[in-house]
């Protein structure tokens, strides 16, 4: 089944028309969507900014991420099952937004930055772990984390405006 065509199915399908004609369910989802973003990049710019020694420098950089990481994954959950329900509504529509492939690119990306980060400079973190200041590595990921994220609510938002 091409991509297109699961999109269309999904469009077509009961739930999916419920909940696009529905008065409220669309609106209501996109609402804890929006929350959600608080939750998600609200978590990770307090990371990041340790990161690039602006904010806490007394805290350990260990310690904030062990804090706030389950904040992160609790808001990453609330997004994917409210995005996928926002998607499934208008799924066809969806598909050819420029604005939302954009969206999904900066998003695999913005997942893959804290993995790459964690598998590799975040190993040696006993050795700058109290410092203020950070490697060079950890500031790139902060940045990108940061640029990547603004990214991904600038698409997310511009989805609505570049539909058909
Ligand atoms: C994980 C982090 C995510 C962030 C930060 C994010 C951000 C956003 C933002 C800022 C909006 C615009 C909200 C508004 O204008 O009211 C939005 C809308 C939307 N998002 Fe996400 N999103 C995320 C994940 C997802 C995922 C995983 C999906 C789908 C699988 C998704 C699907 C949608 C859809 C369909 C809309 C509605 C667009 C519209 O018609 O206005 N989002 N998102």
């Amino acid at each position: 089944m091409h991509l297109m065509q699961l999109c269309q199915w999904l469009y077509d399908s009961h739930f999916g028309t419920v909940i696009r004609e529905s008065q409220f369910a669309f609106p209501l989802i996109e609402s804890v969507h929006v929350l959600g973003i608080a939750l998600l990049v609200g978590t990770v710019l307090l990371v990041d900014l340790r990161l690039l020694g602006v904010l806490m420098e007394e805290e350990p950089v260990s310690e904030v991420v062990s804090r706030v990481l389950p904040l992160t994954w609790c808001g990453f959950v609330v997004q994917v099952l409210s995005g996928v329900l926002l998607f499934w509504a208008k799924a066809a529509q969806y598909y050819e937004n420029p604005a939302f492939r954009w969206k999904v690119a900066l998003l695999l990306v913005a997942g893959l930055n804290p993995l790459v980060f964690h598998s590799t400079v975040y190993r040696g973190v006993s050795a700058w772990n109290e410092k203020h200041t950070t490697p060079i590595g950890a500031k790139i990921a902060g940045i990108l984390s940061l640029t990547l994220w603004s990214g991904v609510i600038i698409a997310g938002r511009a989805t609505a405006y570049f539909g058909k």
